[in-house]
């Protein structure tokens, strides 16, 4: 293949990744967009395979079939609720993908044409210490995620072994660099990186896991763009690049919206600070519980319904039941609208994906910039199975460790309709006293029950 053909093959390949990045920041255009990326991805392969014939075009046939069918039958099957382990795994594959190729080069010098051997072994040790780091963390978030793994060290010792095996490794990669002849260092960096990749993660909370997979997307970029660098490669310079910056964009908004420092989420610091604030005591004698039956009544003169989704809708699968409420509220000439925060739920754009799955319409979805100012309109606001992100403490009392957290401002509704099991705390572990205003009833249920007895009682009216 000419270096025209192929460098306008990158070209196209880099316009369609970038496209389909723009594409994924609508729920509306999502679709369209991971399409094209993955044409992209596709565009840059065959190029790449057929450019250096490094195999048969039956080989690529062949892989491409494989490859598409094992990716089918994955996206089939994998839970909802499991998306983020499945997310850590590629990651983890990118990033031992992209080691493996710098291993190789390092490994076998001269395979590497028309370009400088320095730039080969530097892009080769960071490719090797990030790509490494990443596979070993994202294996350990994955089993995190997936529960089997519990194990949360934590401590100044911890951090002294952390930042020690990530100095070690990169004075190692320093030795190599001076002498490419010791490839003892490289392997020694390359092990001591998983070994960074493995404590950096297990010490980060379980439920911390989402910020942590979106830095280790951004590693795996990363990882990939220096691989570009050992290869020559114009077109995986570019999109380690897109993954590098976009996975940092993520982590940083995952950041803002909790309002926590990466160092603090790094740390593990807010399990300490929720093991300090965890109790009920300040409910005691302050709680209006109500039942479906006796909710139901507000439902007969509410016009404006605001439902805010949380982590507990996730769990109880009851966006389905939601759904139908909309529809009989709106059938009896209300109007339902959902507000959603950017951290509800324990990954990025959960609630949004749970609601679609439901086909509650795009239109209906409000971010909280926008739904904020709306509350004052609102007739009732329905919490489902939300807590941290509707915490007037995060708004309004500067010693909570939540405080500075953008929230949800549901207390200037009319009425608001709390629906948890009990008054456990959300994931921050801190008390709510949302739940002891004098405008809020709470519903102790299921998610899902308490929607379904909700419309049916409505129904009964
Ligand atoms: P949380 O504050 O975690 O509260 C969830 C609530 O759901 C709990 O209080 C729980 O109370 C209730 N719940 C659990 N199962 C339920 C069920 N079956 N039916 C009804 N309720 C149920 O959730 P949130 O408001 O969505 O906030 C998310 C939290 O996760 C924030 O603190 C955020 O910072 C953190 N976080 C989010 C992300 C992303 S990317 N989304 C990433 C990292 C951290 P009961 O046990 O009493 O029912």
């Amino acid at each position: 293949m000419g270096a025209n053909l192929i460098n306008t093959a990158y070209l196209l390949a880099a316009v369609l990744f970038i496209l389909g990045l723009k594409g994924l920041t609508s729920p509306r255009t999502a679709v369209r967009g991971n399409f094209l990326g993955a044409m992209g991805m596709l565009l840059a392969a065959v190029a790449t395979l057929a450019d250096r014939q490094i195999v048969s075009y039956e080989a690529i046939a062949l892989g491409i079939a494989i490859g598409a069918v094992i990716g089918l039958i994955w996206a089939v099957r994998v839970q909802m609720t499991a998306m983020p382990q499945l997310v850590a795994a590629f990651n983890g594959f990118g990033g031992g993908a992209s080691a493996l190729v710098a291993g190789a080069a390092v490994f076998m010098p001269g395979a590497i044409s028309g370009v400088p051997e320095i730039q080969v072994h530097v892009s080769g040790v960071l490719s090797a210490f990030i790509g490494s780091a990443t596979l070993s963390g994202s294996l350990i978030a994955w089993a995190k995620l997936q529960g089997v793994l519990r194990w949360q060290p934590r401590g100044l010792a911890m951090q002294a072994v952390i930042s020690g095996s990530a100095l070690a490794g990169i004075a190692l990669g320093v030795c190599y660099v001076v002498d490419p002849t010791a490839l003892w260092a490289f392997g020694g960096l390359c092990a001591l990186a998983v070994v960074y990749g493995v404590l950096l993660t297990v010490s980060v909370g379980g439920a911390d896991m989402p910020v942590i997979i979106a830095l280790l997307n951004s590693c795996s970029g990363l990882a990939a763009a220096a691989t570009g660098f050992v290869l020559g490669n114009n077109v995986l310079i570019i999109s380690g690049s897109l993954v590098g910056a976009s996975g940092f964009i993520l982590t940083q908004i995952m950041c803002k919206a909790m309002n926590r420092s990466l160092w603090d989420v790094l740390r593990g610091d807010l399990g300490e600070a929720a093991a300090k604030g965890a109790t009920t005591d300040v409910y005691t004698g302050r709680i209006k519980s109500t039942s479906p039956e006796e909710a139901a009544l507000i439902f007969d003169t509410a016009r404006i319904v605001t439902v805010v989704p949380g982590y507990g809708m996730a769990v109880a699968q009851a966006q389905h039941a939601v759904r139908d409420f909309a529809n009989l509220v709106e059938s009896r000439g209300g109007e339902v609208r959902y507000a959603i925060h950017p951290v509800a739920g324990r990954m990025p754009g959960h609630m949004n994906v749970l609601l679609a799955e439901a086909d509650v319409p795009y239109d209906r979805l409000y971010d909280m910039d926008t739904i904020n100012p709306l509350f004052a309109e609102t007739d009732v606001a329905i919490v489902l199975g939300a807590n941290d992100v509707v915490n007037p403490a995060a708004r309004d009392e500067p010693g909570s460790p939540i405080y500075g957290m953008p929230i949800l401002d549901v207390d200037k509704a009319q009425v608001v309709l709390m629906i948890k099991r009990s008054l456990s705390p959300g994931f921050a572990g801190i008390p709510n006293l949302l739940f002891t205003r004098d405008n809020t009833l709470m519903m102790f249920a299921d998610a899902k029950k308490a929607m379904q007895d909700l419309s049916r009682e409505i129904r009964d009216l």
